[in-house]
C-alpha cells in the first residue's frame, strides 16, 4: 500500500486492504488491476474514490435536493420525497476519472500537481435511483434551458474562496433515461465517501460530472462556472501549457473517448514460455459498444482478435481475453478496441499528451519477459 501526501487520521485505510492510496486527505484511492479484475461489477471496497475535499457528513433528515433555475416550479425534495414520488431506476454503469491512465502521461512530461494515477480510476456499478429526466420534468424545463448545472455539499477551498464542487450537463444528455439521481449502489445505500444520501450518475461522461453529495440541481442556459468545469477537466490546446494557460479557452470535458487496457499479465512479470492468456476491459465511447478488441504482441504489425466475455452494452466495460504464442524474450503486448461508432485508439500517448492529463486512451502496453 502506498499513502500520499495527508493525514491518516480521517480515514480508516484498513477499509482498503490491498487498495493504492493516493491521498487520504482528501481521500483518494484506486484498485490495482489484479484486483478490479476479479468482478465484472466492481464491489464497493474496491471500488476507486477521487475526492477533491473532505467527504461531508450530511444529515439524511435534514437533506433536501433544491432544482431551480429555469424551471416553472422550484422543488425541494427529501430523499424520501425522491423515493416516494417518482419511479426507482436502475442502470448498470461503469465510471472511469478523467485522470485515468494519467501516469502514462507523466512519464512521457512531468504533469506537476495532478494525482498520477493508473489505469485505476475505474469501476463498474448496479446504480439505482430516479431518473433525472424524471426531476426535471416535475420542475418544468424551461424552453431556454440549455444545460444542467449540478453542485455537491462538500467544501473545497480555491483562490481564497470557499466553494462547492460542481459542474454541468448539456440538457439533452440529462434528459437520457441512463443519467440516474443514484442513491444505491450494488443494491446498498451510497457509502457516504461515493456521495450518500445521493450523487448524480452520468454514464458514458467523465466521472467529474457525476456530482457527489448533490445539493442543488440549477437549470441554466450556460454551462456551470464552476471552477471543475471552467478551469479542472479541460483540455487545452496543444500551444498552451499550465505557464500561459488561458482559461478562457480549452475544452469542457464531458463524453468519454473508447479505451482499452491490458489487466494480466501485469508490467514487468515473468511468464513460462508457451501460450500466454491475457486479459483485460474495454469501454466504448460514449452512447456505442465495443465491436473489437486486438491484441499484438509485435508492436502492432499484426493483430489477433479477443474473446469478448459478455454481450456488449452500451453503459458498461466489456471484459476480453486471448490467448498468444510466446517465445522467450521481452514481449510488449498492446491492446487496442473498437466500437460501434467505428472509432478505434491512437497509437501512442505523446498524440494525446495534455499538461493536465485528462483522458488518456492511447493503446495500453505491457511489458513482459518470458523465460
Ligand atoms: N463530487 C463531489 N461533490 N466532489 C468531488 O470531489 N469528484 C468527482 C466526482 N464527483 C467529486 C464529485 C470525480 S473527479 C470523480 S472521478 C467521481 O466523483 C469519482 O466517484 P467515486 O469517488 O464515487 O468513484
Amino acid at each position: 500500500m502506498e499513502a500520499g501526501k495527508g493525514s491518516r487520521k480521517h480515514t480508516c485505510l484498513d477499509q482498503y486492504p490491498g487498495m493504492r492510496v493516493h491521498q487520504t486527505d482528501p481521500l483518494n484511492v484506486g484498485a490495482p488491476l489484479e484486483v478490479i479484475r476479479q468482478a465484472f461489477v466492481t464491489p464497493q471496497d474496491c471500488f476507486f474514490v477521487r475526492n477533491h475535499g473532505a467527504v461531508p457528513h450530511v444529515d439524511v433528515h435534514r437533506y433536501r435536493l433544491s432544482v431551480t433555475g429555469r424551471v416553472q416550479v422550484p422543488l425541494a425534495l427529501s430523499l424520501e420525497e425522491l423515493r416516494a414520488h417518482f419511479p426507482a431506476s436502475t442502470v448498470m454503469a461503469t465510471l472511469q476519472c478523467a485522470g485515468h491512465r494519467r501516469n502514462e502521461l507523466a512519464a512521457v512530461r512531468p504533469i506537476p500537481g495532478e494525482i498520477p494515477w493508473g489505469a485505476e480510476t475505474i469501476g463498474n456499478a448496479v446504480w439505482r435511483g430516479v431518473a433525472l429526466r424524471e426531476v426535471l420534468r416535475a420542475a418544468g424545463v424551461g424552453p431556454e434551458v440549455q444545460h444542467v448545472a449540478f453542485l455537491g455539499l462538500d467544501a473545497l477551498h480555491k483562490g481564497g474562496e470557499r466553494i462547492a464542487f460542481g459542474g454541468s450537463i448539456p440538457i439533452e444528455k440529462a434528459m437520457s433515461a441512463e443519467v440516474l439521481l443514484a442513491y444505491e449502489m450494488n443494491g446498498q445505500p451510497l457509502p457516504p465517501r461515493h456521495g450518500f444520501p445521493l450523487r448524480v450518475l452520468v454514464p458514458g461522461y467523465i466521472g467529474a460530472r457525476s456530482v457527489k453529495w448533490l445539493a442543488s440541481i440549477i437549470l441554466q442556459d450556460a454551462p456551470s462556472t464552476n471552477y471543475y468545469q471552467v478551469r479542472a477537466y479541460k483540455v487545452f490546446p496543444s500551444h498552451m501549457q499550465a505557464e500561459n494557460a488561458d482559461w478562457t479557452q480549452g475544452q469542457m470535458l464531458g463524453p468519454l473517448p473508447l479505451n482499452s487496457v491490458i489487466f494480466r499479465p501485469c508490467a514487468g512479470e515473468r511468464l513460462k514460455a508457451g501460450p500466454v492468456g491475457i486479459q483485460g476491459y474495454a469501454s466504448a465511447s460514449e452512447g456505442h459498444h465495443i465491436e473489437r478488441v486486438e491484441l499484438s504482441s509485435d508492436g502492432g504489425a499484426t493483430w489477433t482478435h479477443a474473446t469478448l466475455r459478455e454481450q456488449p452494452q452500451p453503459w458498461t466495460w466489456c471484459f476480453w481475453e486471448v490467448t498468444v504464442p510466446l517465445g522467450p524474450g521481452a514481449h510488449e503486448l498492446i491492446v487496442r478496441a473498437w466500437d460501434s461508432a467505428g472509432c478505434t485508439q491512437p497509437e501512442d500517448v505523446r498524440q494525446v499528451w495534455n499538461w493536465k492529463g485528462y483522458v488518456n486512451n492511447a493503446w495500453h502496453r505491457v511489458t513482459v519477459v518470458v523465460q
